[in-house]
């Protein structure tokens, strides 16, 4: 009998062995090698499979760049601008997609409701949930489509034989952890099926060139489980994720070989599926509240997109010797920098005081050009004064206290005006190459450094 092969490999990372240590070189984590066993003999299932997908058949020969008939790639419209927008306008042939995010989040719902609005033939493949469960969803969903195919299938040599007759469109594997092959022994989820399921997944995809979604989940670090080595496989790595509490969701590429990994979508969850907020600003701020201190609306900008944001910010005399800072949505180690700025260069005294940060809606923001609106609302729940209502921010704040300049500068300041604000405050050195409208529209005003503008925005108050 032929002898069985086990290797240990990483469960963060991927990376293998041949003995077991204590330590994975390769991502530096302690006591994640697990064995696993990778080769079992050659079975029936195996050559079935190679043959279900003619494998032997596709060769290719090498080309001269100018021998390749270069063809515009044909894209399924999604029927979904925000997913149509991260995949870079629409999703390509043959490509293969990786879509994670924590569990719970919505990624069944996003790709459920996507097959169900496509006018195409598709094959979702759910090894998660009954088919009932899934007729609930579709239900609930107000979709019900017919040239949907759902089937909830783990054995991987099933699935890929379904997929060759049923020739679908696109097909859809929820999720790539329950999958299994019986190539190898290893337990569904680990590290040697995910690799093994996807390596034939993609053989599959790159010959039929029918595009492939699988969804993965997220592990606690953040990272995609396991499948962090499907990284480099899959053509496509969409994150989706925002706090559960909120209903906004975030979808992002982290990669992208079709197109921009700046483009960001963002959604809805709602009673009856995810819908696509076309209009971010106009949800992510309120009205009601602009004129209480510690309030500032910044114009950040993700992808080709710019979008108002409320920050939040608010200052209080410190419980304990050692103050707390706490920063949701923003980079902590960030706002203690702008802090130490406001305390050094602009002399205001925040040893004894706690200083909370919030980015309203559960929106994660690590746009530099926030600072500029951070500092003015700490400093505005400090001083207890007001902006005044209709101005916002957009500038990176330096070391030195000066307000750096920040790209884009004129897709925000539409923005603003659209959104109805009067007057945007932008570094000084952003208006040499750019003329703001003289007349109507929003007024637009340059500083050069944090004292500034502070003084421009607490003037009257003061
Ligand atoms: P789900 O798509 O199952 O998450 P994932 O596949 O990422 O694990 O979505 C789960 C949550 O979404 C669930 O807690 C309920 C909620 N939800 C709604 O709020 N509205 C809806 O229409 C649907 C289908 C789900
Ligand atoms: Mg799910």
């Amino acid at each position: 009998m032929a002898k069985v092969k086990t290797c240990y490999a990483c469960s963060d990372c991927g990376a293998t062995y041949s003995k077991w240590q204590g330590q994975c070189h390769s991502c530096g984590n302690w006591n994640t090698l697990e064995e696993e066993i990778v080769h079992k003999p050659k079975s029936k299932a195996e050559e079935s499979t190679a043959l279900a997908l003619s494998l032997e058949t596709t060769k290719s020969k090498p080309l001269k760049l100018s021998q390749i008939q270069a063809s515009e790639q044909e894209r399924l419209d999604m029927g979904d601008v925000e997913l149509n927008r991260v995949l870079g306008g629409g999703l390509v042939q043959g490509s293969f997609i990786l879509l994670g995010g924590e569990p719970g989040i919505g990624k069944s719902t996003l790709i459920l409701q996507t097959v169900l609005r496509l006018n195409s033939r598709t094959l979702y493949i759910s090894g998660e949930e009954s088919y009932n469960q899934i007729k609930m969803r579709g239900e609930r969903l107000g979709l019900l489509h017919d040239e949907c195919f759902i089937y909830t299938e783990t054995n991987l040599e099933r699935i890929l034989h379904t997929a060759v007759s049923l020739e679908p469109k696109l097909l859809v594997i929820d999720s790539i952890q329950t999958i299994q092959t019986e190539s190898s022994d290893s337990s569904a989820g680990s590290i040697v099926q995910i690799r093994e399921c996807a390596n034939l997944l993609l053989k599959y995809s790159k010959t039929s060139g029918v595009p492939v979604i699988l969804i993965g989940h997220i592990n606690k670090e953040g990272s995609i489980a396991g499948p962090k080595i499907l990284e480099h496989t899959v053509d496509v790595v969409l994150q989706f994720d925002g706090d559960k509490h909120y209903m906004y969701r975030i979808l992002r590429a982290n990669k992208n070989r079709f197109g921009s990994t700046n483009e960001l979508g963002i959604y809805e969850m709602q009673q009856n599926g995810l819908r696509a907020v076309e209009n971010p600003s106009e949800h992510l701020i309120s009205r009601e509240r602009a004129n209480l201190s510690g309030i500032a609306i910044a114009v950040a900008m993700e992808g080709a997109r710019p979008f108002l944001i409320e920050t939040q910010a608010l200052v209080s005399s410190a419980v304990y010797a050692t103050p707390q800072r706490s920063a949701t949505g923003y980079d902590l180690k960030r706002m203690n920098m702008l802090l130490a700025v406001l305390e050094k260069r602009a002399g205001f005294k925040l040893i004894q005081k706690d200083v909370f940060l919030n980015i309203a809606g559960g929106i994660k923001i690590a746009d530099p050009s926030t600072d500029l609106a951070i500092i003015s609302a700490v400093l505005s729940s400090s001083l207890d004064l007001a902006i005044p209502e209709g101005v916002c921010l957009a500038g990176e704040v330096g070391l030195s206290g000066e307000v750096r300049p920040i790209s884009r500068i004129e897709q925000r300041i539409l923005e603003a005006e659209r959104i109805g604000f009067k007057a945007i405050i932008v570094p000084q050195d952003n208006l040499k190459s750019f003329t703001p409208k003289k007349e109507g529209g929003i007024r637009v005003v340059g500083v050069r450094s944090v004292d500034e503008t502070f003084r421009l925005i607490f003037r009257k108050s003061n």
